[in-house]
């Protein structure tokens, strides 16, 4: 009787293929998109880095997206199981996908924690007097320099356990639950989204900030920096080499890889450029206002989606209801992402401890990533925060990205794969996904590498002190040590 029970448990499955495209287009589309994309375009020769960005989706991006695709339909199981089943001592790759994935997770969920402290902040649009220091000053309490700790920001860390609450509760029952979720934080920020560029582009002055945006300075191209940016760009955006996607693959039997990686990628940059629209426009709007030139209102990073972009929106009519609407949309933006990787570190553990419970260890894989975040919520977090995505970024994703490329263009076989691939597929695959996957993709990324490493060698990075950069390079190096700890850890089976 005991044997019966024991046989096989079915894998999770999702409800239906719509739902498996929601949550992949929902782990794409995220804060990668409103403020990440916008802000590199502004600052990476406007129009033209549409240009280093489109050549790296479509060379790198989309076959890496078809390579975790069809590993993860293929295998069947999460990223450590899917490079397992290629060769035992492989499953390091996967290991160093996902702790990468859980550090930037840690640090996405503490901006997800700002937003929604600036959510209640709406009601009253308490940034419009002084936004730059409502953010510094009131919201991060931010130290003068990364050395001084200076202890919690209490308000960020409650709003960072009710971050991590929200995500438990959408994963807690597998893609049964996160299948209900991503029908409504999938939909509703490209809805808000398209009212945000509406609004946007129908405020005086939004034509000066649309051409900042789309003017194309052509010079760029032959800035290094601009390619580094295009690919971390599009590994963070697609969520390659976080092991997501193959963990999100593996729940389903009948998906079209090379079409549904298609879908994914096209809906993704479409939102971004689209975004980058609600954005330029609102900032042209405000320069327009303050009788300043676009490049002066077209602020860096978070402060775009914290200082800048909020505060066009105290400036017009309705604020309260489009700062609403705004922080509703960085929040259903953000979490699908979130819980993504949450979902990829928890399959790893069911496939390899099946009695565990799966509410556990959501449970758990939830609350070492609020442990995690908590460095970022002290007041010295955002100086942390800026570290760990440079170098997660920046080295973590592109050197598991090679690694990946690696273990199926030359260990499991690019050709291989190919045939699996197009096996009842309604897109073929042509021959130049596996010269992509075994030529272009490693030499590409560890040029860029080398090259990152050059320019962050010759200056510390964000002039950080050293201690600070080191813990940057543990990010790096911390992740890729475990891997290989796991990988030569002896395996019982087989
Ligand atoms: N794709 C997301 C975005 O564009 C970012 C992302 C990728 C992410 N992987 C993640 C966020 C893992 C959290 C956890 O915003």
């Amino acid at each position: 009787m005991k044997k019966k029970k024991k046989k096989k448990l079915l894998r999770d499955r999702w409800s239906s293929h719509l739902i498996f495209l929601f949550a992949a287009i929902g782990s794409a589309v995220g804060l990668g998109n409103v403020w990440r994309f916008p802000y590199l375009a502004g600052k990476y020769g406007g129009g033209a880095f549409l240009v280093p960005y489109l050549i790296v989706l479509f060379l790198l991006g989309i076959p890496i997206l078809i390579l975790e695709y069809a590993l993860g339909k293929r295998m069947q199981k999460g990223a450590v199981g899917a490079f397992g089943k290629i060769h035992p001592r492989l499953r390091g790759i996967g290991v160093n996908a996902i702790f990468v994935g859980f550090i930037v997770c840690a640090y996405y969920a503490v901006v997800m924690a700002w937003s929604l402290i600036y959510f209640f902040h709406s009601f009253k649009v308490s940034w419009a007097s002084a936004p730059k220091e409502f953010f510094f000053s009131k919201v991060l309490e931010m130290s003068s320099n990364i050395r001084f700790l200076d202890g919690i920001n209490w308000i960020v860390f409650i709003a960072l356990i009710a971050v991590w609450i929200l995500i438990y509760f959408c994963v807690w029952k597998g893609t049964k639950s996160v299948g209900k979720v991503v029908m409504i934080t999938m939909p509703l920020p490209i809805i808000l989204i398209i009212i945000l560029t509406i609004r946007g582009i129908t405020l005086p002055g939004s034509l000066e900030g649309i051409l900042f945006y789309i003017t194309p300075n052509f010079k760029a191209l032959f800035d290094m920096q601009v390619w580094n940016a295009a690919i971390s760009q599009i590994f963070f955006t697609l969520s390659i080499a976080f092991g997501i996607m193959i963990a999100y693959a593996s729940f389903t039997d009948n998906m079209q890889v090379k079409k549904d990686a298609w879908i994914t990628a096209v809906a993704n940059s479409v939102i971004s450029i689209v975004a980058g629209f609600a954005v330029f426009s609102t900032l042209g709007f405000m320069a327009a206002k303050q009788a300043v030139p676009v490049s002066e209102v077209a602020a860096a990073g978070p402060s775009l989606a914290f200082i800048a972009y909020p505060q066009a929106l105290s400036l017009m009519p309705w604020a309260v209801l489009f700062s609403l609407v705004f922080f509703i949309t960085l929040m259903s933006l953000a979490i699908d992402s979130a819980f993504s990787l949450v979902e990829a570190v928890s399959t790893v553990f069911s496939d390899k401890f099946k009695k565990w419970s799966k509410h556990w260890i959501a449970a758990g894989v939830c609350f070492v990533g609020f442990l995690f975040g908590i460095i970022f919520t002290t007041r010295a977090g955002m100086y942390f925060l800026d570290l760990f995505d440079h170098f997660a970024t920046n080295y973590g994703l592109v050197l598991v990205g090679i690694f990946e490329c690696i273990a199926v263009g030359w260990f499991f076989g690019a050709d291989k794969l190919r045939k699996y691939i197009n096996r009842g597929a309604d897109w073929k695959l042509g021959k130049w996904w596996e010269i992509s996957i075994k030529y272009i993709c490693p030499i590409v990324l560890a040029y860029l590498i080398i090259a990152q490493l050059v320019i962050d060698i010759s200056k510390n990075y964000g002039n950080y002190p050293n201690w600070a950069i080191y813990i940057g390079w543990g990010a790096v190096l911390v992740p890729i040590i475990t891997g290989i700890i796991v990988s030569f850890w002896p395996n019982k089976k087989k």
